[in-house]
């Protein structure tokens, strides 16, 4: 149990879920899995924002092959832990997709509901082929049918923080990912 430095504590104190030397040793292999199933590449990595900037900024990083990188801002919560169960679209795909291999990067799966729409989205735009990156996995709450294909960890149903992902926009910073000591 720990409280960050000099964080406002909204939901502290946290607890660490996984470390962040266990997230590395985890993205590489997803890294080195990716590089051989999209070679020779190029690989579009779509960041969905703003929960997926750190995985993102890492899992670039682990893969060998050339490499494009988009990001499109969508938003299913609120300033709260429950989903609203509507997505809005805040920032409109920066990256050219047509015919290419692409690859959605999220920090989390949780209803299911983002996945399933952005993937609607970037197949409308004329993608190659759609592939899924989930740091996180919370199948428990899935509502919406997706398939995942490259997973980091499945995760109870806990409200997590840190490594991009943000509770009311805070703790987005945490190195390690962390949830709420009850
Ligand atoms: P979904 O559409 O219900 O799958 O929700 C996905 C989005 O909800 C993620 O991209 C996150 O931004 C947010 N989210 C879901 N669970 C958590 C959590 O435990 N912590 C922080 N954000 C979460
Ligand atoms: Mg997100």
């Amino acid at each position: 149990m720990f409280s960050p430095a000099g964080i406002v504590l909204r939901m502290a104190p946290l607890r660490v879920l996984i470390p962040a030397a266990e997230i590395r040793t985890r993205i590489d292999a997803l890294g080195a899995r990716i590089s051989h199933d999209h070679a020779p590449g190029p690989v579009c990595l779509v960041g969905v924002l703003k929960g997926s900037f750190v995985f993102l900024a890492d899992l670039a990083r682990a893969i060998s092959i050339p490499t494009r990188i988009g990001f499109l801002g969508a938003k299913s919560y609120g300033d709260s832990t429950t989903s609203s169960g509507s997505l809005t679209i805040s920032h409109e795909l920066d990256l050219n997709i047509e015919g290419q291999r692409v690859i959605i990067v999220e920090d989390i799966a949780d209803t299911g509901l983002t996945i399933s729409r952005i993937t609607q989205h970037l197949a409308s735009r004329g993608a190659q082929s759609i592939h899924v990156a989930a740091l996180l996995d919370k199948p428990s709450r899935r509502t919406a049918e997706i398939t995942l294909d490259y997973i980091g960890f499945t995760i109870p149903d806990e409200f997590v923080v840190g490594y991009g992902l943000d509770f009311a926009e805070d703790y987005r910073q945490l190195p390690d990912i962390c949830v709420p000591v009850r």
